[in-house]
């Protein structure tokens, strides 16, 4: 019965995924799959921001205007950080195929989560990405931003930013194979591609944002409420920037 419950909604999807003007309205709005699952709009795969533009006008920006962002923008930001651009069934390792960033080994031992505040068509709360299927899994459903302030010495511009990426790391999928060198080296280096991504994709939208090292590791671990086996690494606050936006800053 409860798996009855479950497959409903994806058969709809399914049947009406084959109309093509749901196609269209897919590709620009988020589908509610269930209660928890989202599937974010299309990426877009062509932008007018030259990327010598956005390597120009990247900026670390701590003060963020009060605007919502789009679920479009939100969905474009996480396909930047670890979207997949070749679909692979096989090794189970690669969790659906190859992605926006390199990782050693093919191994992407990245968890990457969504703390949304303030975006148009998206309940405050925490959403983990899914890469598969371009997806969002809904696993607390309260703006949390202010906790995660306070877990990240209190650094006020992530309660301003109407959104933040969160990036933890399950460390044993690349030391298993790597060894200390996994640990040490390649798994950080893996989340400086992927971040990398965010802030310049970030810039090409408009936007701004800042890499967060500075935090309490186990209050960020709570406020997340991260498995055990994950790691935070990195958070990353974003939002419009005040005084127009980077691109207009030259
Ligand atoms: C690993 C790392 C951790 C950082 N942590 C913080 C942080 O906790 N708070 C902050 O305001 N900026 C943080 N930053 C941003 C740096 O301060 C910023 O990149 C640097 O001042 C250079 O400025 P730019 O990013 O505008 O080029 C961090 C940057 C990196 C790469």
């Amino acid at each position: 019965m409860a798996q009855k419950q479950f497959m409903k909604p994806i058969i709809i999807y399914f049947l009406l995924w084959c109309n093509p003007i749901f196609c269209y309205y897919s590709s620009i709005v988020s589908v509610q799959l269930n209660s928890n699952t989202i599937k974010l709009p299309s990426p877009a795969l062509k932008g007018t921001v030259s990327i010598e533009e956005t390597l120009l006008n990247r900026r670390s920006v701590r003060e963020f205007k009060k605007d919502a962002l789009s679920i479009q923008q939100v969905s474009q930001l996480l396909w930047a950080s670890y979207g997949i651009t070749k679909e692979m069934n096989s090794p189970s390792f690669l969790r659906g195929g190859f992605k926006t960033a390199p990782s050693a080994g093919a191994l992407y031992p990245l968890e990457i989560y969504l703390v949304a505040g303030n975006v148009k068509g998206l309940n405050p709360g925490i959403y983990k990405y899914l890469p598969e299927g371009h997806q969002l899994t809904r696993t607390y459903d309260k703006d949390v931003r202010k906790e995660l302030t306070e877990a990240a010495l209190n650094q006020d511009f992530i309660t301003q930013a109407p959104i933040s990426l969160v990036y933890s790391a399950v460390f044993d999928r690349t030391t298993k194979k790597y060894g200390d060198r996994g640990r040490e080296r390649y798994v950080c280096m893996d989340m400086g591609h992927s971040a990398e991504n965010v802030c310049l994709q970030a810039v090409a939208l408009g936007l701004g944002s800042c890499a967060v090292g500075a935090f309490d590791d186990k209050m960020v671990k709570n406020v997340i409420m991260m498995p055990n086996e994950e790691e935070p690494l990195y958070i990353l606050p974003i939002g419009s920037p005040t005084g127009g936006g980077q691109l207009q800053r030259k």
